[in-house]
């Protein structure tokens, strides 16, 4: 499969990089041709790795993954191009969050959502939101965080969210730890979980965890 990840900081590298070494094709979009930090990813990955700029990195992927700040992530799908994320499936792995005056702040929050606001601007694109809730290490490599803790999938078209699901497996989330928490407006509440996360890496000390869901039934 051939993926277009936009965002070259850490959590689209990471993701690049497992997805090359499951035998994807990765094109790693940046807002610029030239971008260092995908330049080096690229060459340190090898083959099946390539960079790109916003547009070029969402031409050539089969499926999108959003992976910059969720405050500039319309503005990264925009110059991604709609003509480019059309029917395609936009993995969205962001988290609207920012430090003003030192603290921490979610924008959009409770009444909105990054994931929404995607769906909303690109109306023919597959938005799932996922894997927002979980340290990008862990994103990639779920054991390393031991049992049987689970991500979260949010999106309308249950189609693409079964093929999110199939990725996820690929990446070491068997199905039963992939939790449907249905419409993309469910990625308001994963989204909310930031703070929470935040707090329990600060208590912690480090981002090697999960949160586990465990039910009566
Ligand atoms: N760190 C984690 O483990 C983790 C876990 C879960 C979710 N997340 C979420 O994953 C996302 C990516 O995080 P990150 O730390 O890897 O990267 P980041 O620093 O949040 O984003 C880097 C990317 O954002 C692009 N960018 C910056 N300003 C922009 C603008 N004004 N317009 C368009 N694009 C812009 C950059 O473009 P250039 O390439 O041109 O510089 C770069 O590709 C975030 O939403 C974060 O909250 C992170």
């Amino acid at each position: 499969m051939r993926y277009g990840v936009l965002g070259t900081g850490e959590v689209g590298r990471t993701l690049g990089g497992k997805l090359v070494g499951l035998g994807h094709e990765v094109t790693l979009g940046s807002r610029t041709k030239d971008n260092p930090a995908a330049a080096k990813w690229a060459e340190s990955t090898g083959a099946g790795a390539g960079t790109g700029t916003f547009a070029e990195a969402a031409a050539a992927g089969e499926v999108i993954v959003n992976a910059v700040g969720g405050r500039v992530a319309l503005a990264a799908l925009e110059a991604a191009g709609a003509e480019h994320l059309d029917g395609k499936v936009v993995l969205d792995v962001s988290n609207p969050m920012a430090f003003e005056d030192g603290r921490l702040r979610l924008s959009p929050v409770e009444s909105d959502s990054v994931g929404e606001q995607i769906q909303r601007a690109f109306p023919h694109a597959r938005v799932v939101k996922s894997l927002n809730t979980v340290n990008c290490q862990v994103m990639v490599e779920p054991s390393l965080v031991p049992g049987e803790h689970q991500v979260f999938v949010s999106g309308a078209d249950v189609a693409a969210k079964a093929q999110v699901t199939a990725l996820l497996g690929e990446f070491g989330w068997p199905p039963h730890r992939v939790l449907d928490l249905g419409g993309i407006e469910s990625a308001r509440a994963v989204e909310m979980m930031l703070p929470l996360w935040l707090s329990l890496f600060q208590s912690l000390g480090h981002a090697e965890f999960n949160l586990e869901v465990r039910r009566a039934r």
